[in-house]
């Protein structure tokens, strides 16, 4: 799960991820620049994910690795910037069809954006929360 700074759409995708997906899957998230490297996770993606039963205040942001590009099988950009991010990123040409955009899975082919709620209030982060609901559990019926 990948977005810009890895502490307000991501963190959430993978605790949202975590809860539904079957255990043996590896689930992580990242951002495509470092810049909150080490930090928790937004307080505001902290509350709407503890007000739908999910932890994600043990959470650290990280940058992308290369290796993440070898080690996961798909790789979720939350918008358009994250996604084209990503391919610059990717170590090889091979690995580049692992990008996805997230809200494919629920919208397919209509390359939607999961909004940057960063400098924005809650509500934001209660609309992010719902996108990503509705777009994993599309994903996980069709897996
Ligand atoms: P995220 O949100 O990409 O969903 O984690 C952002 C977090 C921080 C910044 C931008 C977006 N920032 O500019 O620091």
């Amino acid at each position: 799960m990948v977005c810009l700074g890895n502490i307000c759409r991501s963190p959430l995708a993978q605790g949202i991820m975590e809860k539904y997906a079957p255990n043996e899957w590896t689930i992580d998230s990242a951002g495509t620049s470092g810049w909150h490297a080490s930090e928790r996770p937004d307080t505001r993606s902290i509350l709407i994910a503890k007000q739908r039963g999910i932890t994600i205040d043990h959470q650290h942001s990280r940058q992308v690795t290369a290796e993440d590009f070898e080690f996961f099988d798909i790789i979720f950009a939350m918008d358009s910037s994250n996604h084209s991010n990503l391919i610059q990123l990717a170590p090889e040409e091979s690995v580049k069809n692992k990008v996805r955009l997230i809200l494919n899975e629920s919208y397919p082919g209509e390359n939607r954006q999961v909004p940057d709620p960063y400098t924005g209030g809650q509500e934001g982060f209660s609309h992010v929360y719902e996108l990503l609901e509705e777009a994993i559990q599309s994903f996980l019926r069709a897996h």
